[in-house]
């Protein structure tokens, strides 16, 4: 199915790290470390959102009219799973500033529950893009409560990365939000009766952490 403003990475390392942490039998340990190559190629992908300025430069040879990034970036990981992108976005966009926002679901409502939010002062609002982080993109509760928070903020642009997204949630989330980008490694068919998407990975945050 096609989505508008949803970005699917179709990279080959993509679809072979993807594979690797679905796979139940991967340890926690390989687990966060194909998250980390992962977010790497998702922070350069969505990377694609950022503006440009003009900068002239010397080269040791020669004038040179070059380019770096206008945009303020904030990364704002969802706690807890979130964290797991953290090491590849800080590594491409290495000046962004972090917000932490902690939110979980109700095991039975499956509604978010927000319990943490701490955002840096903008300098510069229109000029801000925030990149909100989260694994798993299910029924897109967590994620709509972020971007509301994201919102509040006056950022000029907010952008989703996640790894792996169920249509319930992208639906869920361009309902209210239909202008944010989703970038997302893979989209998935279903959720269960659970609210866990299938074939999905399992609970992001325990394997991450090794919490199962
Ligand atoms: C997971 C995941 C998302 C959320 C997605 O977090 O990391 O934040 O579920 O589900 P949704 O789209 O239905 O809201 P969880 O609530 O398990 O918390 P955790 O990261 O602390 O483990
Ligand atoms: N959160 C997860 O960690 N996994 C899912 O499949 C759904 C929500």
């Amino acid at each position: 199915m096609a989505y508008k403003n949803l970005i699917e990475l179709s990279h080959p390392l993509v679809k072979s790290y993807i594979t690797k942490i679905r796979d139940k039998n991967t340890s926690y340990f390989e687990f966060r470390q194909y998250v980390d190559k992962l977010s790497v190629l998702l922070a350069y992908e969505a990377g694609k959102e950022l503006g440009l300025k003009a900068r002239k430069i010397k080269t040791p040879l020669a004038p040179y009219n070059g380019s770096v990034i206008k945009d303020e970036i904030v990364l704002m990981p969802i706690l807890r799973a979130g964290l797991g992108l953290m090491n590849g976005f800080s590594s491409i966009f290495p000046e962004a500033r972090i917000s932490h926002l902690g939110v979980f679901r109700n095991e039975v409502t499956l509604q978010p529950i927000r319990y943490y939010f701490k955002f840096p002062r903008l300098r510069d609002k229109k000029n801000t893009i925030i990149y909100i982080l989260d694994p798993m993109l299910a029924t897109g509760g967590s994620m709509c409560s972020a971007i509301d928070e994201a919102k509040k903020t006056g950022a000029g642009k907010i952008v989703a990365a996640c790894l792996v997204a169920a249509p319930e949630g992208i639906k869920e989330v361009h309902k209210y939000h239909k202008e944010i980008k989703i970038f997302t490694c893979a989209i998935d068919k279903k959720l269960n009766n659970k609210g866990y998407i299938v074939p999905g990975l399992g609970d992001a945050g325990d394997r991450l952490f090794g919490t199962l």
